[in-house]
């Protein structure tokens, strides 16, 4: 018997690639809270961001940021375990999956960011938290005229947005190579692209 040592590929593994449109079903079917649906809409779009840069697919690392906290709002206590067990109802591909479930790395899973679509998801997702309550600190609420030291200033406030996990965006920019304020200019960059959804335009 000759055994295939060829690394499989998602639909050789059963797995399909999802729409756009058919993420952000399964996105609203379990989240409500408007507060998740925007940091879903913050991770998607600086994913696709770090995306371009690296003339990756941006659709699909879109997909990896709108889904990743996919669980949260109905199964908190199962975060990233029942995001498998609905990905894989719908067919989803287990590099997917697995993507996802990596940005939980040492707090849900034990699932290690290896792919660099992986490492960027792991770094940005706590970063995205800081820079949407940064904006909300601001009169204005506009991200467009958001500045690297702005938030730089409040990364190292440690009592500003307490809940944000400053050690891990460290780790990730370390995993990425790339220096705090730069990911962070990239973050901004990203989120701006949508601010409108995002309520960030300025009013
Ligand atoms: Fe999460
Ligand atoms: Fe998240």
């Amino acid at each position: 018997m000759i055994i295939s040592l060829r690394h499989k590929t998602g639909n050789e593994q059963g797995g399909r690639k999802m729409e756009r449109k058919e993420a952000l079903a399964l996105l609203t079917k379990y989240n409500e809270s408007e507060s998740l649906l925007k940091h879903a809409y913050s991770v998607e779009a600086v994913m696709r961001h770090f995306a371009k840069m690296n003339e990756e697919d941006e659709a699909y690392w879109g997909n990896v940021g709108l889904l990743h906290d996919l669980d949260y709002e109905k199964y908190p206590e199962m975060h990233c375990v029942k995001t498998r067990e609905i990905l894989e109802g719908e067919q989803a591909e287990e590099p997917f999956i697995r993507a996802i479930e990596s940005h939980g790395y040492g707090i849900c899973t034990e699932v290690k960011p290896e792919s660099y679509m992986e490492k960027v998801l792991y770094t940005i997702d706590e970063l995205t938290g800081l820079i949407t309550a940064t904006v909300l600190m601001r009169p204005d609420k506009n991200i467009q005229n958001l500045e690297v030291k702005s938030v730089l200033k409040k990364f190292k406030t440690a009592k500003f947005a307490a809940g944000v996990n400053r050690e891990v965006v460290l780790k990730g920019c370390e995993m990425i190579d790339m220096d705090l304020s730069d990911v962070i200019r990239h973050t901004i960059e990203g989120m701006q692209a949508v601010s409108d959804d995002l309520g960030f335009s300025g009013q």
